[in-house]
């Protein structure tokens, strides 16, 4: 069986080694990519071939690990090509998952059937992380546990993967902001060690490392994380009807909260 993968950074890279380990043929490009990508890629023992479209046509699997702004473009250009099962685990979403969903449709039944979509629930390099897939034939890919990757198929609708990642988002970016809210104020009495130190006694000392974890990371990420916010308003604002959790004020309260940290 032959792998192949469209984008060689660090979730392919990650996922390759661990297919290498169990003895899958493993296969990607470098044309016209950057230095760093060029390195990880030669250094990680995977066969390079000339061109991508090289990788779509010989691949049994095409993973597509580009990022969320290239994923739809890749698909039609590359996902197209491959006879085989085409997996996205780029963080798109419901939306963009769809057009892409769509795009195949547009080509024949099984095109689309064989669009296969994963979201990456945790870091890649993180122990705890897994990857749920959704899409027609998505137990096609049960057998990628046989080859040391997590994986849990979530549904047959091609959104589905997509919507819990989503959920996810909602929830654990709102936690960072309720997070670091609390800890400002703390702050502001001189109680920022007795913060951690009770968050370490009620809720254990794993979620003291996550909450510092979370504020820390708030530095660089703040407004990446208001955009994700805005874009998950926007999108739940188009499908919600009328009557539907309406006002989602946890979501534009933890959007505002990133707004306004300097
Ligand atoms: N890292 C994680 O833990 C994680 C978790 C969940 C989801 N994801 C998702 O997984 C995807 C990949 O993430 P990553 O962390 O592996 O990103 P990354 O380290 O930045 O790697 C992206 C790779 O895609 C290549 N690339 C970009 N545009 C391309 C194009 N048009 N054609 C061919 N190759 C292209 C880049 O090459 P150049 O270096 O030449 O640009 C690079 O090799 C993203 O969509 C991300 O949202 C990542």
């Amino acid at each position: 069986m032959k792998i192949g993968f469209i984008g060689f950074g660090e979730v392919a890279s990650t996922i390759s080694k661990k297919l290498l380990d169990n003895n899958v043929n493993v296969l990607s490009s470098i044309n016209g990519r950057s230095d760093k990508t060029k390195k990880l890629a030669k250094n990680s023992g995977i066969d390079l071939v000339n061109s991508f479209e090289d990788v779509a046509l010989s691949s049994d699997i095409l993973i597509s690990t580009v990022s969320p702004f290239e994923a739809l473009e890749i698909s039609k250009k590359y996902g197209v090509l491959t006879n085989g099962i085409f997996l996205d685990l780029n963080n798109i979403s419901p939306k963009t998952t769809l057009e892409i969903f769509d795009f195949f449709k547009g080509i024949n039944e099984t095109k689309s059937s064989n669009f296969i979509k994963g979201s990456i629930i945790g870091k890649i390099s993180s122990k705890n992380q897994i990857i749920y897939l959704s899409g027609e034939n998505s137990n096609d890919l049960l057998l990628l546990k046989d080859y040391g990757l997590n994986i849990k198929v979530i549904g047959s609708n091609i959104t589905d993967a997509s919507y819990i990642k989503m959920i996810r988002s909602i929830y654990s970016k709102s936690l960072t902001a309720v997070t670091y809210e609390a800890f400002k104020i703390s702050e502001s009495f001189n109680m920022g060690d007795e913060f951690f130190e009770v968050l370490s006694i009620t809720e254990g000392k794993d979620f003291e490392i996550q909450a510092k974890s979370r504020i820390k990371s708030l530095k660089n990420s703040h407004e990446r994380k208001y955009e994700e916010m805005s874009e998950i308003l926007k999108f739940l604002e188009n499908i919600q009807s009328s009557n539907d959790f309406k006002d989602n004020n946890m979501i534009k309260a933890t959007q505002n909260k990133f707004k306004e940290i300097k």
